[in-house]
């Protein structure tokens, strides 16, 4: 690159220049293009772009769409969901540029939500990994697996904040940090859409719920959300911000209500923050039929005004209800909204494909060859392991029973030890269950069938209401509850440790998978108590898409290990974090608690004016009296196979100036006798301000890599932008006064020094 610049003698500062007309002309380019398309579009066809229809081989929404190729060739649909593979997407795409007056392309969408048909851990298990460039990695494989079948848009990243596990929803998430979920946001936008948007292997993201979404009250989904601004700008809407400053392509409106107006009726949100103040340029997708909704909302009392309401708001694209299709033209003609709002909104849409490189050649994601190539290739199998490996996260190990012993005999148990469709987790795109390494496989793999006993025990539940509410959608064995118990009981009997498989179905957590009752279900707590009984080291592998209230399995358990739901390369990654091959370094993203009255539950908790401290008589203190305040295990927990110790925290000065700096050092340890990775985190405390301040926030992080015995100075910088939150007239701004600073292994376990800021 160096010597092409000094050939041509240009200095890079020229380049710049040069770059920044590339990029005009290119604009200027895509302007004339959509100004000469659109002066020859009827507003019927207009209409037509703003419109998705939901097609193919998922049901991803209540209700699909009819007729779809006569408006496909009727120029009344802009983008399909749902379709993929190269002769699925050939043949609508034909339709559409073939067939068509105008011959516009369509845009294909689907959720990849964590990988295409390499399907890596659940989105709340990646971001365990605080591995920002392979959870980029990660997004930038299922860019090209997906765009290698026709797909040329994902609605992903999504960034909703959650500090309820209640809400199923948490899974796709990168948890309960503002902070955090804003880097995942932008990494994952940046590994969808890589540098070049027209390029074959690159995928439009869709940053969504937009907004708020996390928050539904009491975690039961498309709930109403109620939040002052202060909160909104400080915890939850910092991920969805960073996404549009990555340059993502979409965003989708949210389901619920904010303060009374549903987010795709929201002009507040979609205009004035959204473009007005972020300066997005992209367009916006409704979630789906979340137009109509509105009616049910009680906000429009039709399709005819939740159309104009929406479209008002900022809406561009309508998914699946087709309120737009039915009602804009008359909109129009009844003068409630005008020829231009339409105009804009489909010129967005114009310009997303051309960008994509569609009207270049609608085709030029199709081909067969690449697909075949690409699909669950080796590389990416690989990568999901390590992924997978990554985003496991030690929560007990008590006398280091784990790793386990080499030759040791095994009782394998549990519901979820031999299945392999759960790995997929919630949302699992072109996912095959074919394609999955269970924990049985994986554990065979490594250390021999001979080695293994194994024994179901018991179903993953047998409450019958969740299984009716689940609509009977979880695999039961059939067999009755006490063989399969007396059965894990003898196989255990027969071992040196048991290794139990527990947790949730894939599908108990994702959308529409609330839960009040966030504990493990009934029939595995039996099956654990009846192992507990049998004497032998026990070994709980958690699968779930959710932080789980584990009180009794912390007590009885000798080890824990969270694996989340763990895609395609689940089982080999287990197994080698179980046989100690790859030494455990996640960290949770959302606090466990104890139980679930503790929820919401968050680390960055206020003080309040009468803060409790264990050992503190509770009378008249902000505290429960039947169980404790802080949860089971906190934001950012998570234990390695070996240990580390933190020095204390040394400033190289005391006091911050506006525009200077302070250097924080701690010196991390490895003091056990294995190479193990640390997440070292950074917390700042304001100790007053003109908005009542979170005890903690993170503000920085560094994962660092140590040998046995080996130790680091870490280095992190303090500077005055780091210290800002919103006060009370949402301006983004830090006080002057005390700070104090924490560094430490997870949000409770820290280091602290304090410093003043000027
Ligand atoms: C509804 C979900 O809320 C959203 O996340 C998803 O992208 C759409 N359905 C499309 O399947």
């Amino acid at each position: 690159m160096k010597n092409y610049f000094r050939k041509h003698k240009l200095a890079l500062g020229s380049l710049a220049v040069l770059g920044l007309l590339n990029i005009c002309q290119a604009n200027n380019d895509m302007d004339s293009y959509i100004d000469d398309l659109m002066t020859r579009m009827t507003i019927a066809e207009k209409v037509g772009q703003l419109n998705q229809a939901a097609i193919g081989f998922d049901v991803t929404g209540p209700h699909t769409s009819t007729h779809v190729e006569d408006k496909i060739r009727n120029g009344l649909i802009g983008s399909i969901l749902n379709s993929h593979t190269v002769p699925v997407v050939r043949t609508l795409q034909k339709m559409a540029v073939e067939e068509t007056r105008l011959h516009i392309p369509l845009l294909f969408g689907y959720d990849v939500i964590h990988g295409h048909s390499t399907i890596f851990p659940i989105p709340l298990g990646i971001s365990a990994s605080w591995d920002l460039d392979a959870i980029e990695t990660s997004a930038s494989i299922a860019a090209a697996e997906a765009s290698s079948q026709g797909l040329n848009w994902t609605f992903s990243p999504m960034v909703d904040i959650a500090r309820d596990p209640r809400w199923g929803r948490v899974a796709e998430g990168a948890g309960e940090d503002s902070y955090y979920g804003s880097l995942v946001a932008a990494a994952m936008v940046r590994g969808y859409q890589g540098s070049d948007l027209s390029a074959t292997n690159t995928i439009l993201a869709c940053v969504k719920h937009f907004g708020l979404y996390g928050a539904a009250i009491a975690g039961r989904d498309y709930n109403t959300v109620d939040m002052s601004l202060v909160q909104m700008y400080e915890d939850y809407l910092p991920p969805y911000q960073a996404a549009v400053e990555a340059g993502v392509g979409s965003a989708m409106t949210s389901f619920n209500d904010i303060n009374g107006v549903p987010a795709t009726g929201n002009k507040w949100l979609l205009t004035s923050l959204l473009r007005d103040d972020w300066k997005f340029d992209g367009f916006v997708v409704t979630d789906y039929n979340a137009i109509a909704e509105m009616i049910a909302h009680g906000y429009s009392p039709d399709g005819y005004y939740a159309a104009k309401s929406a479209l008002d708001a900022g809406v561009d694209m309508d998914m699946v209800d087709e309120c737009f299709l039915h009602n804009l033209e008359k909109l129009v003609t009844d003068g409630k909204i005008s020829e231009s709002q339409i105009d804009t909104a489909c010129r967005r849409i114009l310009e997303a494909k051309y960008k994509l490189g569609l009207f270049a050649d609608p085709y030029h994601y199709l081909d067969q060859d690449r697909a075949d190539s690409e699909i669950l290739k080796k590389e990416n199998r690989d990568f999901a392991r390590e992924l997978a490996q990554k985003s496991c996260v030690l929560l007990k190990n008590q006398n280091s029973v784990l790793p386990l012993t080499n030759g040791a005999k095994i009782a394998l148990v549990g519901p979820l030890a031999n299945t392999r469709f759960d790995l997929l987790g919630c949302w699992w795109a072109a996912g095959s269950e074919d394609s999955v390494v269970s924990v049985y496989d994986g554990l065979k793999n490594a250390v021999g069938s001979e080695n293994i006993i194994l024994a179901r025990g018991a179903d993953v539940s047998d409450d019958k209401f969740l299984i009716d509410r689940m609509g009977g959608g979880i695999a039961r064995d059939g067999r009755p509850a006490e063989e399969m118990l007396n059965e894990a009981i003898a196989a255990a009997q027969q071992s040196d440790i048991i290794v139990a498989v527990v947790g949730e179905h894939s599908s108990m957590s994702g959308e529409a998978k609330s839960r009040t009752d966030i504990s493990i279900p009934e029939s595995q707590q039996r099956l654990m108590r009846a192992l507990k009984q049998t004497g032998k080291p026990l070994v709980l592998v958690l699968m779930n898409g959710r932080p789980l209230a584990l009180e009794w399995e912390y007590a009885n358990a000798d080890a824990i290990l969270e694996t989340w739901f763990a895609g395609v390369e689940g089982g080999n990654a287990i197994a080698d974090v179980l046989c100690g091959k790859y030494n455990p370094s996640g960290k949770l993203t959302m606090s466990f608690p104890l139980n679930a009255g503790q929820i919401p539950v968050y680390y960055n908790i206020k003080s309040t004016g009468r803060p409790f401290n264990p050992g503190d008589n509770a009378l008249y203190r902000s505290a429960y009296i039947d169980a404790a305040n802080e949860p089971l295990l906190p934001f950012g927990f998570g234990l390695s196979y070996t240990s580390f110790e933190y020095s204390n925290i040394t400033l190289d000065k005391n006091t911050l100036t506006s525009d200077g700096k302070i250097t924080a050092t701690v010196t991390i340890t490895n003091t056990g006798d294995k190479t193990g990775i640390e997440t070292v985190q950074l917390y700042t405390r304001d100790m007053f301000a003109s908005i009542t301040p979170p005890l903690k926030r993170l503000r920085s992080f560094e994962r660092v890599t140590l040998a046995a015995g080996e130790s680091k100075a870490v280095t992190f910088e303090i500077t005055e932008p780091m210290l800002r939150f919103y006060n009370s007239k949402l301006e983004h701004l830090s006080e002057p006064g005390e700070f104090r600073l924490y560094i430490g292994t997870n949000s409770r376990d820290c280091k602290e020094a304090s410093f003043q800021l000027k």
